[in-house]
């Protein structure tokens, strides 16, 4: 049997992440690279944005870009549009490229959802979160509940492109009610998309600090499985399909970057502290904006770490992204990729799992079945203690 190769994924990148560290406040639970929002460094990292994006020129038609962060809904419209459209100038896009924007409540008027369609974004991801004020408060969200509905209002009337709604699960004193109420209320405006995350209690958070001074900082691990069961019922009811552990989108609406992630394939990630994956190396960018403004300025490189994938971290990399999801991994592109031998390594590994039919392999995919698929991250962790042994 031939060893295991990496051919890398089926074309060169066409999928680009543009990191806007920016926010007003810092919330509790994140470990983002972020940074205390300063009006006065949002133009230098634009510049520096293209700067970068002029190093690594976009060779296929790009497919998808994503402005995350950190809050990108915090830069002035007229900055947007020169980020996009600089952008642009950097290599062809596809005609149908889909290009989100991150945004927070807060940043949502009619005016700059208006401004957003002119830079050329048809998709929005809004973090609304909760709409229990008193969480909000204790996760040091900037915005309430009202603020919530009020842009949550003003994108089901007038934005016409598609959009995804964030909710986050699992903070201190939530009862599955509460789970109940958050996803039907945000039922009232018809997201087309829905992401739903499980808080993790992230190292240098200031939850983190206060569970290590012995505070409760979450749910209890009790109600896990409850609440998601009832955010997954509503949702299945509401016609949402459950593409991804913490993804739902209507037809038509799934997230075309995160898909492209998660199939593995080649990635630019621009900005401080962004990261990207280009067969076979993966980067990151040092986090500081200062630092990284001034290095690109200068003509100096601004990764502070890259290195070459092997084609085992590169599988089970594949694996931990690809197994969230409905569709699982196709074999024929399993094969391609990394050659039979990838065979070998899953059925060595992952024998019990596969006798128990947690993981399923047959001609066209290795999944799991959709009632496993919350447990992806744990049958993940099994396989690569095993292949790693
Ligand atoms: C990094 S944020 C960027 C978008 C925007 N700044 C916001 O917060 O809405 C993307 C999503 O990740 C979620 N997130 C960040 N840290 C998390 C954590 N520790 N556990 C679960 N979700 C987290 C946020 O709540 C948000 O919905
Ligand atoms: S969760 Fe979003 S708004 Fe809050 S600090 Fe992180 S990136 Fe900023």
């Amino acid at each position: 049997m031939d060893p295991l190769q990496d051919n890398g994924p089926p074309g060169p990148a066409t999928s680009v992440y543009v990191h806007v560290p920016f926010c007003r406040d810092r919330c509790t639970y994140c470990a983002f690279p972020t940074v205390a929002d300063d009006p006065y460094a949002h133009e230098p990292l634009v510049d520096a944005l293209l700067g970068e994006a002029a190093r690594a020129p976009i060779a296929a038609p790009l497919r998808t870009l994503y402005l995350g962060g950190g809050t990108p809904g915090l830069l002035a419209p007229h900055l947007i549009e020169r980020l996009v459209t600089g952008l642009r100038a950097h290599g062809p896009w596809a005609p149908e490229a889909e290009v989100t924007i991150e945004v927070n409540p807060a940043n949502v008027t009619a005016e700059t959802l208006r401004a957003w369609t002119g830079c050329g974004i048809n998709r929005l991801s809004v973090g609304v979160q909760t709409f229990r004020n008193d969480a909000l408060r204790e996760l040091a969200r900037r915005h309430d509940a009202e603020a919530a509905r009020r842009a949550l209002s003003l994108v089901a009337d007038r934005w016409s492109g598609s959009w995804s709604a964030d909710l986050l699960i699992g903070w201190r004193g939530q009862e599955v009610s509460d789970v109940r109420r958050d996803v039907e209320q945000l039922m009232r405006w018809e997201p087309p998309h829905v992401s739903i995350y499980g808080l993790t209690i992230e190292p240098r958070t200031a939850l983190e600090a206060r569970a290590r001074r012995g505070h409760v900082v979450a749910a209890p691990e009790s109600l896990h499985a409850e609440m998601d069961d009832t955010w997954s019922a509503v949702l299945h009811e509401r016609g949402y399909e459950r593409y991804e552990v913490s993804n739902f989108a209507r037809a038509h609406h799934r997230s075309q970057h995160n898909q492209a992630y998660w199939a593995n394939g080649s990635y630019l990630g621009l900005g401080p502290g962004a990261a990207g994956s280009v067969h076979p190396f993966r980067w990151r960018n040092l986090a500081d904006p200062t630092e990284y403004v001034a290095r690109i300025a200068d003509g100096r490189p601004v990764r502070e770490f890259a290195e070459r994938v092997s084609p085992q971290a590169r599988l089970l990399e594949s694996l931990a992204i690809g197994l969230r999801t409905r569709d699982g991994l196709g074999t024929d592109e399993l094969d391609r990729r990394f050659s039979p031998a990838w065979r070998t390594v899953v059925e060595d590994a992952a024998a019990p799992l596969l006798d128990q039919g947690i993981l399923q392999l047959d001609d066209a995919t290795l999944r799991l079945p959709p009632a496993e698929l919350v447990r992806a991250d744990r049958v993940v962790s099994e396989i690569a203690m095993m292949v790693e042994s």
